[in-house]
């Protein structure tokens, strides 16, 4: 299992210190970096209005929908993603330091890791760029966290996610039912018996395999 210690990576207060994952584009060229949200980011300007804006026009495809704000972004930040040690968040963002996304990972534990809040903020002309982004992060969950498993949730009508699911080389293993219920403003989605569904769609489970990762994707190893 991972000797990464993920509380410490987020703690970095020092920016020339931060963890940087390299994204390439189809030819191999550098095009950006997976950019670790740490203590040392949160001040940096626009940073909490990106997340908040994109959270917001991604609603629709998560568990829990409510109305980001700024605070509420910081709040969870500071006191939710910071400080826990099974998850870590990582911003897109170009050499010049544009930002064009977020993708995480969560659940980190011996074994396995799940991909967590995948959201293409804005467009940008480097092709492919959440399938590169994808592929950057499955090979440190595999070679850095040391997981034989990469897992992820997504509704089973999101098309376009599980597209670009589908070109990493995931496959689904499972299908939850899920019960929508409206508590305090906000809409949550969550697992249940077939019985109690109502949602009209259900929680996919999808699963790569480390040995399958390697297979379809040998070049990941190499570019890493
Ligand atoms: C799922 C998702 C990350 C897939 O992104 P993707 O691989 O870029 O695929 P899309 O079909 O969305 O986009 C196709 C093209 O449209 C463009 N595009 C996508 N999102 C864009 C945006 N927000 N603004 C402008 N252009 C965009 C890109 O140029 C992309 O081409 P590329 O692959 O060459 O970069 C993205 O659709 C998204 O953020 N969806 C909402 C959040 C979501 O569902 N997350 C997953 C939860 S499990």
């Amino acid at each position: 299992m991972t000797q990464v210690d993920i509380v410490s990576l987020k703690d970095n207060a020092d920016p020339a210190r931060r963890l940087r994952l390299p994204i390439r584009d189809d030819n191999g060229r550098h095009v950006g970096d997976l950019q670790c949200i740490d203590r040392s980011m949160l001040d940096e300007p626009g940073l909490i209005d990106d997340l908040t804006t994109w959270r917001n026009q991604s609603m629709p495809f998560f568990l829990s929908q409510f109305n980001a704000t700024e605070e509420r972004t910081r709040r969870w930040l500071e006191t939710i993603s910071l400080p826990a040690a099974d998850r870590i968040l990582f911003v897109i963002c170009d050499p010049g330091g544009d930002r064009f996304g977020n993708f995480g990972i969560c659940n980190i534990q011996p074994g396995s890791a799940e991909f967590d809040n995948v959201i293409r903020g804005r467009g940008s002309d480097i092709r492919n760029l959440m399938f590169q982004c994808g592929i950057v992060l499955l090979e440190w969950m595999f070679s850095g966290l040391e997981v034989e498993t990469a897992e992820l949730h997504v509704f089973s009508h999101n098309e376009k996610a599980i597209a670009l699911y589908n070109r990493l080389g995931f496959a689904a293993a499972e299908r939850l039912p899920l019960r929508r219920a409206e508590e305090e403003g906000m809409v949550k989605y969550s697992i249940v018996d077939r019985s109690e569904a109502n949602a009209g769609f259900d929680y996919l489970r999808m699963e790569l395999a480390i040995a399958r990762f390697r297979q379809a994707h040998p070049a990941a190893l190499l570019i890493a």
